[in-house]
């Protein structure tokens, strides 16, 4: 009987252990001492360092033995969602706040399949495809390097040049990587796959194409362009955007005519909303409160926040402190003030104290 309760907690643990959260590597992780080592043993301490991310689904540790420098383009990637995610949400009643020693950096705010969730999933899918891209065209990865196939259509006016960020080979290593720990016959796998791809398209629809001209003393007579990856910020403002007008779904089965198969479809919870495409963000079920804090979910609440008196908006106190109020306390300020320009060429600024109001939500 012992033995079985054993066996069963040590299997749960493993249940546990592995999610696939692969943001969880944003965390500060101990960093195996590598001195003086030859290429072979770099590149097995780095196998062993992928086989040993518990909370990595199998093909994701594959997919991180590829390159002896994955881990790092991989956190890389962890780091960058999460920063995003906590510009993002400065404002909000959950602050996008990590948590330690959790199975998942976020605590269990993303047990809910919510619209933070359906964010959170989106822009960590974005941030691989775009992080893996860049490392691409830093020479840092094996597998990629430029884009070269945009060189293969010839437009008129300018010629392809340069390097292409390659966000296609971005992308794909993020479907592989963030989509192989969904499973789409589950109502959740299924919204986790349709984030991870509208937050792949938000960076995939914001490549820019930028410019330079050669020729004798500027004359332009050549123009050389390539395709750039946007930054990180515009991709995380565009994604806020659609979180704000996410769409709650639910999971139909459709009877295809043809195969008489049951495929699984999302729809509008309510019939009089708009039907989500591909670039939107869906979500199964409403938030958990954010206001008080929840140490299972790990939620911090919104005690202590700093609010705005004047804002009508969400970092407004009235909104902010869940109608807790909150108090004014007076604090000293210190900012530039009376610049004036020296010749020549710079700028002499002085430095003015002054008190200015702080509210803090009780
Ligand atoms: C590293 O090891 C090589 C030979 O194994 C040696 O020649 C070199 O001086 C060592 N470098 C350092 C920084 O210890
Ligand atoms: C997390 O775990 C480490 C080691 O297991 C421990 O030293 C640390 O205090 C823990 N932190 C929290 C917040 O529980
Ligand atoms: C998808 O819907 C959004 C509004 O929710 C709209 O702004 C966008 O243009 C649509 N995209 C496509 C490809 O239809
Ligand atoms: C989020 O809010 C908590 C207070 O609820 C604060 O302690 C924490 O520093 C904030 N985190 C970020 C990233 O702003
Ligand atoms: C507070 O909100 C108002 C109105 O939205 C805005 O004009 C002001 O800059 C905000 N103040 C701070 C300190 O963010």
């Amino acid at each position: 009987m012992k033995l079985i309760w054993k066996v069963l907690c040590t299997l749960l643990l493993i249940i546990q252990a592995v999610t696939g959260n692969w943001w969880n590597l944003a965390a500060p992780r101990p960093t195996t001492q590598v001195g003086n080592t030859s290429l072979e043993t770099f590149t097995a301490l780095h196998k062993d360092a992928c086989h040993r991310l518990e909370y990595l689904v199998e093909r994701q540790k594959q997919l991180c033995m590829l390159s002896d420098t994955m881990i790092k383009v991989l956190q890389t990637g962890a780091q960058q969602s999460v920063e995003e995610c906590q510009h993002q949400f400065r404002h909000s009643r959950w602050n996008c706040s990590t948590v330690e020693n959790s199975t998942d950096i976020f605590g269990g705010v993303l047990k809910f399949k919510s619209r933070e969730s359906a964010f959170v999933h989106a822009l960590s899918a974005a941030a691989l495809a775009h992080a893996v891209a860049r490392a691409c065209s830093r020479g840092e990865l094996n597998e990629c390097s430029c884009d070269s196939r945009v060189r293969k259509r010839t437009p008129r006016h300018w010629q392809w040049g340069g390097c292409s960020e390659d966000i296609r080979y971005g992308e794909m290593f993020s479907k592989d990587f963030s989509d192989s720990k969904e499973d789409k016959n589950t109502d959740e796998g299924l919204v986790n796959l349709h984030n991870n791809e509208a937050g792949r398209r938000a960076v995939r629809g914001r490549m820019q194409r930028v410019c330079k001209c050669h020729g004798m003393s500027g004359s332009c007579s050549v123009r050389v362009c390539w395709r750039r990856l946007p930054q990180l910020r515009l991709v995380g403002d565009a994604l806020s955007t659609r979180y704000e007008g996410a769409s709650h779904v639910k999971v139909y089965y459709v009877v295809e005519r043809k195969r008489g198969k049951n495929i699984r479809k999302l729809r509008p919870l309510h019939m009089d909303m708009k039907k989500p495409n591909k670039t939107d963000l869906v979500y199964l079920e409403d938030s958990p409160d954010y206001c008080e804090p929840n140490d299972e979910l790990g939620i911090l609440g919104t005690r202590g926040r700093t609010c705005n008196r004047t804002s009508a908006g969400l970092d407004g106190c009235r909104l902010l402190c869940c109608g807790r109020g909150y108090q004014t306390r007076v604090r000293d300020h210190e900012e530039k003030c009376r610049c004036r320009f020296v010749w020549c060429c710079r700028v002499h600024c002085e430095i003015c104290r002054f008190k200015r109001d702080h509210h803090v939500c009780n």
